[in-house]
């Protein structure tokens, strides 16, 4: 006879099989939702970028909450030589807030400063011995595990998957040199700019879709691997709608579809993801999904608390009246 409770075998039940309403079988994926997980997500904080003033925002208006986890979604400080805004910001999130903190990349993080490195040096080699050195987790190299979820994550990069707001007009070699054009209805070219990551980013002799595939390889491989639910986090886009609607927002440069591809397939619970500076929240796939869209105007971050009737929460802090801009220092 079996000396399991009742709840036991329901819990056990409901994972296994799933939730039978009538005739339709709904596998319940997030089962282990009931294990409570509240993290806080920060993303495309710019620390010491001149046109962002998320730092003031960071300080003065740190959530009086206690969390699992903060997750940083990339694009956290600007380059510096030996990164020192990378290490300061991790220096005074530290002293903020008493959770692990567990960050991806983002594009502004791997532009090149002094000393020089490829893009890959910094993924690979400069971020994972910063985390080791200052005790936060890098989601690039390994998977962090909390409660019952499994947290994986990726800068992700781009591999031009996505189309050119205006496809049909821009070719394959203006995007690969990194030059994004508009036109306007005759068909004349009404702006031509250089993408600031094709100026700013040491590829070495890598090309955007072979770092992309190969970050994305390396990622794909750590979601195979996820012991618990998986909720997933990369700086880029997984797919073009969580982009606004600027030509700057909706390029080859804003993500890649194999990303999305990756956690619908391995049914990620939640996706956060940064960059574009555009907020969306809804469905991907069965993916509850958030582009955070912090800047510009608006400083905005997210809560989530799986065991919330609201589990996602979206703050967000006008800049209409900011408070000073302040740089962060070593106390
Ligand atoms: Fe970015």
């Amino acid at each position: 006879m079996s000396s399991h409770s009742s709840a036991w075998i329901e819990h056990r039940t409901s994972n296994i099989l799933g939730e039978i309403r009538g005739s339709s079988v709904q596998i319940r994926v997030g089962a282990f939702d009931r294990k409570k997980m509240k993290a806080l997500i920060f993303s495309d904080l710019h620390l010491n970028n001149p046109r962002w003033r998320s730092g003031p925002y960071v300080d003065t208006l740190f959530p009086e909450e206690d969390f699992d986890v903060l997750l940083l979604g990339g694009d956290n400080a600007e380059p510096s030589p030996n990164r020192e805004n990378h290490y300061r910001l991790f220096d005074h999130l530290q002293r903020k807030i008493r959770c692990p903190i567990a960050f991806v990349a983002g594009n502004h993080d791997i532009w090149d400063s002094d000393p020089s490195h490829t893009a890959e040096e910094l993924l690979f080699g400069v971020y994972p011995e910063m985390a080791m050195k200052m005790g936060v987790h890098y989601l690039e190299t390994t998977n962090l595990d909390i409660k019952n979820w499994t947290i994986v994550g990726t800068y992700g990069h781009y591999d031009y998957s996505f189309p050119a707001v205006d496809d049909d007009r821009q070719k394959m070699k203006d995007v690969e040199t990194g030059r994004l054009i508009t036109f306007t209805e005759s068909g004349k070219v009404k702006r031509e700019r250089t993408y600031q990551d094709f100026l700013k980013i040491n590829m070495g002799k890598t090309t955007n879709p072979d770092l992309c595939n190969k970050i994305l390889d390396r990622f794909e491989m750590r979601v195979r691997h996820a012991r618990g639910s998986l909720m997933t986090i990369s700086h880029t886009l997984p797919d073009i709608s969580f982009a606004g609607t600027s030509a700057e927002a909706r390029s080859p440069y804003s993500g890649s579809k194999r990303l999305g591809e990756i956690i619908k397939t391995h049914w990620s619970a939640y996706h956060f993801c940064g960059h574009t500076h555009h907020y969306f929240n809804g469905k991907f796939g069965s993916v509850d999904a958030v582009n955070i869209g912090s800047g510009g105007d608006t400083f905005r971050y997210v809560i989530l608390d799986t065991t919330s009737s609201k589990k996602i929460k979206t703050i967000s802090c006008s800049m209409d009246n900011p408070p000073r801009d302040m740089r962060f220092s070593r106390e």
